[in-house]
């Protein structure tokens, strides 16, 4: 997995040496899991930070503690149709346009919305940024490998998506829209634009209400079980720590030679699901069961799983350093001591 893959002429980005001091960056969905650690790391280098959340699955809660700072602003709307996001737009630097319908759950349950949150705002998103030239880092999923099966799964593989009967493809097609769009202002505006594919980004303050696995194992451990694991378990997959998911993408946005790419953000080292649930148990030290339920109890008729996800991560490591990325068990301790800060009849 260390293959040099190598995007350009220049070294890869130490991230820690990047200065934020008089830069404006606006985040999109900055209330969400991601965006909130995001604006707290940019706040620490200098930055001035924007946030446009229109609170869907985001939480002014995951903000409390920077909404008082003076370099900090928070505007509740929607990407879609905000007024004042032009203006915004035109006071940054840099756009991370993380806004969009997320985690299996929410996809397979809405549909529609899934489509009008994921187009559309971006598109309007990247037009506004050709229009005031600033930079933009667009997050997509690993999810528009679709049920590719390559191991690891790399950035010029073809995409192959289920049938559309297969609510679940609908979110892997918006992003790769997303992606189509994010590259075609690249070619036609000269966008200066970095396409994240997040493999199963986790850690404090994700909400497993959608879907997201580690949340919610780490709920059901702390409440007395059962942990509760669809189909046999043996789906593979990687996790990354939050805070590094952050510095890739603070990496990625200052490194000129990977505007116009698709980069995955991730960790190569991989887990069965059954795996993750023994490993959570251990973790939050109690003997609580693990139960298995079939995909159909989980989400109905006719859903389909990915089987295996591991990231290549050869051309983030050409374009991004990141040492010592942060393992699974300091994961967990942060899930946990997390989740377990949380009040007792809070869903999590
Ligand atoms: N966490 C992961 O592992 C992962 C994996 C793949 C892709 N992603 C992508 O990363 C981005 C961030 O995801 P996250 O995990 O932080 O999820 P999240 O749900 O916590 O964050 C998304 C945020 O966007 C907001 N939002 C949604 N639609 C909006 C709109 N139209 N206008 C304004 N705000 C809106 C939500 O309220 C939320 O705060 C998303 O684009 C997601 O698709 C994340």
């Amino acid at each position: 997995m260390t293959e040099p893959v190598s995007v350009g002429s220049r070294r890869p980005i130490d991230p820690a040496q990047v200065c934020y001091e008089g830069r404006t960056c606006l985040i999109t969905g900055g209330a969400g899991f991601i965006g909130s650690h995001l604006a707290e790391e940019l706040l620490r280098r200098g930055a001035r930070v924007l946030v446009l959340d229109d609170l869907s699955t985001g939480s002014v809660a995951n903000i409390a503690a920077l909404r008082g700072q003076e370099r900090f602003e928070f505007y509740e709307g929607s990407v879609a149709d905000w007024p004042g996001l032009e203006e915004l737009v035109e006071r940054c630097d840099e756009v991370y346009h993380l806004a969009a319908a997320v985690g299996v759950d929410y996809v397979v349950k809405y549909p529609i919305e899934t489509v009008t949150r994921n187009i559309f705002p971006t598109e309007r998103v990247l037009q506004l940024a050709a229009a005031s030239r600033c930079r933009v880092f667009v997050a997509s999923s690993s999810e528009v490998y679709g049920r590719g099966s390559a191991a690891p799964m790399r950035e010029e593989d073809d995409t192959v998506l289920g049938a559309p009967d297969k609510t679940r493809y609908i979110y892997a097609l918006t992003k790769l829209v997303d992606e189509y769009l994010a590259l075609a202002y690249h070619r036609q505006r000269g966008l200066a634009v970095v396409i994240g594919r997040f493999f199963n980004v986790v850690g404090p303050r994700q909400s497993g209400r959608y879907g997201m696995v580690i949340p919610r194992f780490v709920s059901q451990a702390l409440r007395g079980g059962p942990i509760v694991v669809h189909d046999d378990g043996n789906q593979i997959r990687c996790f990354m720590h939050v805070r590094d998911a952050v510095q890739v993408m603070i990496g990625l946005m200052n490194n000129p030679d990977a505007y116009g790419q698709i980069v995955n953000i991730g960790s190569d080292v991989a887990i069965t699901i059954r795996q993750l649930a023994e490993r959570v148990r251990e973790a939050v030290g109690n003997s609580v069961p693990i139960k298995h339920i079939s995909y159909e109890q989980a989400f109905g008729p006719g859903f389909e799983d990915v089987r295996c996800r591991i990231p290549s991560l050869a051309k983030l490591r050409s374009l991004v350093k990141l040492e010592n990325p942060r393992d699974l068990a300091a994961i967990l301790r942060d899930v946990i001591a997390f989740e377990a800060s949380r009040s007792n009849t809070e869903e999590p």
